[in-house]
């Protein structure tokens, strides 16, 4: 069968709609219900239930047998394997929680690693979605460098001679114990505490990952409440968690400004400067927004290089903080061969970092085959208010309508049609929107069932959860929220909130520039009510303002061409790719 079939456009200039070219071929069920959704579906069954089931398929599709890609189907074949192995003992439905730890690794094709960027050393059924998602995302255009594959390779090698539990750290725990760092250790880390909303947590567990990657640091991650339920682990055979014996566990919530390793702290009371010789065992990095101007230091290239001789750096932070390392001549070089196009650092980085684990692929998986795999097109629509009150707000309402119209993302309606016959290109339009509200989706769902579309194309209208029913189960909710970024990122098109960094991580996964949702203002629907955005990556809401050579302030988002204030945030920094207009 066909496997290129399952992916939506695989390449960054396609023959603009050859889906529809050859569902043209096809009778009128199978025109209407998308010939790639019966597929999908298709192949979802069979690689579950009955093997044989495969051959059949293959019989009804010869033409697309030929048409084949080998590597794909190799890979294809090997997950049906693995699978069919995996459920013949017991009723196990697609995804489990169990670990089936005696399937051996098997080496996958390029593809299914997303060009080189996920390590093949994988046991399967401990995480579906590492292997599977490259059946539901459309490949990626952006290739990741071969820099940046190198480099990730290195890490891996990194955190499986550095990870918990190592020699390597266990003998660097005793710095801690000692108070001081002794000599030079074998290994650094950087331990990420578990710290605001999960849109936050995924934007700031990227930022650290790269601020490891540039200082050859070993990511630990604080598992908070639930980032075991939500994560697969990134890394071949050592875990990334920290282990729960710490030593500084019980501290991570009361770290703040003032406490006594605080890095700013230390600066501002003059204890540590660049000459001081015995430093800490470790240091405390207050990065989050109320940060005050000496945790700021932390983005001097000065400061970095006495940050570099403390073996253990404890992060918290709310904010994507990558803009800012692009500004700091000590990493300048390394983040230009990492990411040669600017805009990827996320994209990259949290496909490589973010795999959800079975129970919420599940979540995914499922939605999708219900809902969405049967479109045409795609519409992720996220709406995140910061307003009072409950909403929904007649003028957010307004701004979404008149941002997806006037982009003509939707269909307009003809409010004097009855009936609009099926034109020959009828497209089914399937509308994925998040809201904390269900009032936006059912407003939406009304209109487009009590009208026909001007140009006849049917538009389905979904939003998996909303948060009234959720309060109670915080697990479960965090879990659905991740699950639905997720399917936001398999959007063909994206339409955004403004300073919502769950959009930002569904935008950032799938690769896309959404359309941003202005901010309203005094409760008005914004004219224009949207933008394009110039770049996928997402804003650094607090950067700092300082340039630290000139110990004076400077617009940190005039400096240099790839990094700039962003759409939805005047004050904000983001990467952009430089060849996109202002
Ligand atoms: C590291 O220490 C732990 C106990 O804290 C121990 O179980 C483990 O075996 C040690 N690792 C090595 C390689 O010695
Ligand atoms: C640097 O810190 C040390 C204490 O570690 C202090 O004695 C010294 O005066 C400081 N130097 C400067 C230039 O502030
Ligand atoms: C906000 O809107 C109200 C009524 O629409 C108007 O009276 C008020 O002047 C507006 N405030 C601002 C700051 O524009």
């Amino acid at each position: 069968m066909d496997l290129s079939s399952f992916r939506r456009r695989s390449s960054p200039s396609p023959s603009p709609d050859s889906g529809s070219a050859r569902r043209g071929f096809l009778p009128a069920p199978a025109r209407r219900f998308g010939l790639g959704a019966m597929r999908l579906n298709h192949i979802l069954a069979s690689t579950l239930l009955v093997l044989p089931l495969l051959a059949t398929i293959s019989v009804f599709y010869p033409r697309d047998g030929a048409r084949r890609p080998p590597d794909r189907a190799a890979g294809f074949a090997e997950a049906r394997v693995l699978d069919g192995r995996a459920l013949s003992g017991n009723a196990t439905p697609l995804v489990s929680d169990d670990t089936d730890s005696s399937s051996p690794p098997v080496d996958l094709p390029k593809n299914d690693l997303l060009g080189g960027l996920l390590a093949a050393e994988f046991n399967k059924q401990s995480c579906l979605s590492r292997f599977q998602s490259a059946i539901y995302q459309k490949i990626s255009p952006h290739k990741p460098s071969s820099f940046l594959v190198s480099k990730l390779r290195e890490y891996e090698k990194l955190h499986k001679r550095c990870g918990p539990y190592t020699q390597s750290y266990n003998e660097t725990l005793a710095n801690i114990n000692s108070g001081k760092a002794i000599g030079s250790t074998d290994c650094k880390y950087i331990v990420w505490i578990s710290f605001s909303g999960l849109g936050n947590r995924i934007l700031t567990l990227a930022s650290a990952f790269l601020y490891a990657l540039l200082t050859n640091r070993v990511l630990l991650v604080d598992r908070g409440k639930d980032m075991a339920d939500l994560f697969c682990e990134p890394f071949p055979e050592k875990s990334w968690l920290l282990p729960t014996d710490f030593p500084l566990v019980n501290q991570f919530q009361s770290f703040g400004q003032n406490s006594p390793n605080c890095h700013g702290n230390m600066l501002k009371k003059n204890i540590i400067n660049t000459s001081t010789n015995t430093l800490p065992a470790y240091l405390y990095l207050h990065l989050a927004h109320d940060y005050g101007d000496h945790d700021k230091l932390f983005f001097c290239d000065e400061e970095q290089t006495v940050l570099a001789k403390v073996p253990w750096l404890v992060l918290k932070t709310d904010n994507y903080f990558v803009p800012s390392l692009f500004l700091m001549s000590s990493f300048d070089e390394e983040l230009s061969k990492l990411f040669p196009d600017k805009e990827t650092v996320f994209h990259h980085l949290g496909r490589y970092l973010f795999h959800p684990t079975n129970r919420v692929w599940g979540l995914i998986t499922r939605y999708y085959q219900a809902y969405l795999a049967k479109a045409d097109e795609k519409i992720g629509i996220q709406v995140r208010v910061f307003e009072e009150g409950n909403g929904p707000f007649p003028h957010v309402m307004d701004q979404i309508l008149a941002c997806t119209l006037k982009e003509k993302l939707l269909p307009e309606v003809d409010e004097k049609g009855f009936i609009s016959s099926p034109p020959e290109n009828q497209k089914l339009k399937a509308v994925l929107l998040t809201s904390l509200s269900s009032g936006y989706s059912e407003k939406l769902k009304d209109m487009y069932w009590e009208y026909p579309t001007v140009n006849g194309d049917l538009v389905g209208i979904y939003q998996p959860s909303h948060e009234e029913y959720q309060q109670t189960e915080r697990q479960l909710h965090n879990q659905k929220a991740w699950a639905e970024m997720y399917l936001l990122s398999m959007s063909d098109v994206l339409v955004t909130s403004s300073w919502s960094t769950f959009g930002y991580v569904a935008q950032g996964l799938g690769g896309l520039k959404p359309w941003i949702l202005y901010k309203p203002d005094n409760r008005t629907a914004p004219n224009p009510p949207c933008r394009r955005a110039m770049s996928m990556e997402p804003c650094f809401h607090a950067p700092p303002f300082y340039d630290c050579k000139a110990k004076a302030g400077t617009d940190t988002g005039a400096l240099v061409p790839h990094v700039r204030h962003c759409e939805d945030m005047s004050w904000g920094l983001k990467v952009v790719s430089g060849h996109d207009e202002l």
